[in-house]
């Protein structure tokens, strides 16, 4: 498979649930390469979104990369049911699923991209074994469950930990991050190590959405 790219991931949190689909296309022209889906459970966060119908009908509107953040409790129960609406790439939290390596297994030999989430509080020793089983580690940067929150600034070092360690033992791992990205620190993430910056408020809590995702993919 091929690396994934460097992008901005705009997240439909923080779009007009009423018009996902003029969102996907504001995603497309400001030149994004993934969509990031935010499933929430109500249960591991306190928060409840969207859940498989609606990516099973995002995907026929695009070809863009959807990217299913699951912040559920036992994603495991319900991996299948993501498989089949068509995520290209899908995340579990290390807080939330104490099998990963089987997670994550399940995901690949579906032909999807597997990756791992960590929250603010949980350290980068956390992903050490899983690493050269995933594709992506997802780095939280705000504690899950709402968009528009402030970035939290001492997780930067963390990033700058799971990248030497990437490097160290030359995997294939691209860095993801979520939660108050935005043009104040777009470039300190990427000169840690990130190519994939999530973006919500900075995206869709702009006039702008389009300008906004092409100037933070041009600072990333
Ligand atoms: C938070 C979600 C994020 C959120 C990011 O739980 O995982 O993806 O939408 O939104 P902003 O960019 O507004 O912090
Ligand atoms: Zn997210």
């Amino acid at each position: 498979m091929n690396a994934l790219p460097k992008t901005i991931a705009p997240s439909l949190l923080s779009a007009d649930f009423t018009d996902l689909g003029g969102a996907v296309r504001q995603i497309e022209a400001g030149g994004a390469a993934i969509v990031h889906l935010d499933v929430m459970d109500g249960h591991f966060v306190p928060n409840l979104t969207i859940g498989p119908p609606v990516i099973r009908a995002l995907r026929k509107v695009t070809s863009l990369i959807l990217d299913a953040h699951l912040m559920i409790e036992a994603p495991e129960r319900s991996l299948a049911d993501y498989i089949d609406a068509g995520a290209d790439m899908i995340s579990v939290h290390v807080e939330a699923s104490p099998h990963l390596h089987r997670t994550v297994s399940r995901i690949r030999e579906a032909g999807r991209r597997a990756g791992v989430v960590l929250n603010p509080a949980t350290p980068a020793e956390a992903v050490r074994e899983i690493l050269p089983h995933v594709d992506f580690v997802l780095v939280m940067t705000v504690n899950p469950g709402f968009g528009g929150q402030r970035f939290i600034p001492s997780v930067l070092p963390k990033i700058r930990q799971i990248r030497d360690e990437i490097a160290t033992r030359r995997l294939a791992v691209a860095i993801e991050v979520d939660g108050g990205v935005g043009p104040d620190n777009i470039a300190e993430l990427a000169a840690a190590g990130v190519t994939i910056a999530v973006a919500g408020a900075a995206v869709f809590g702009s006039g702008d959405p389009v300008a906004a995702i092409r100037q933070l993919q041009s600072m990333l």
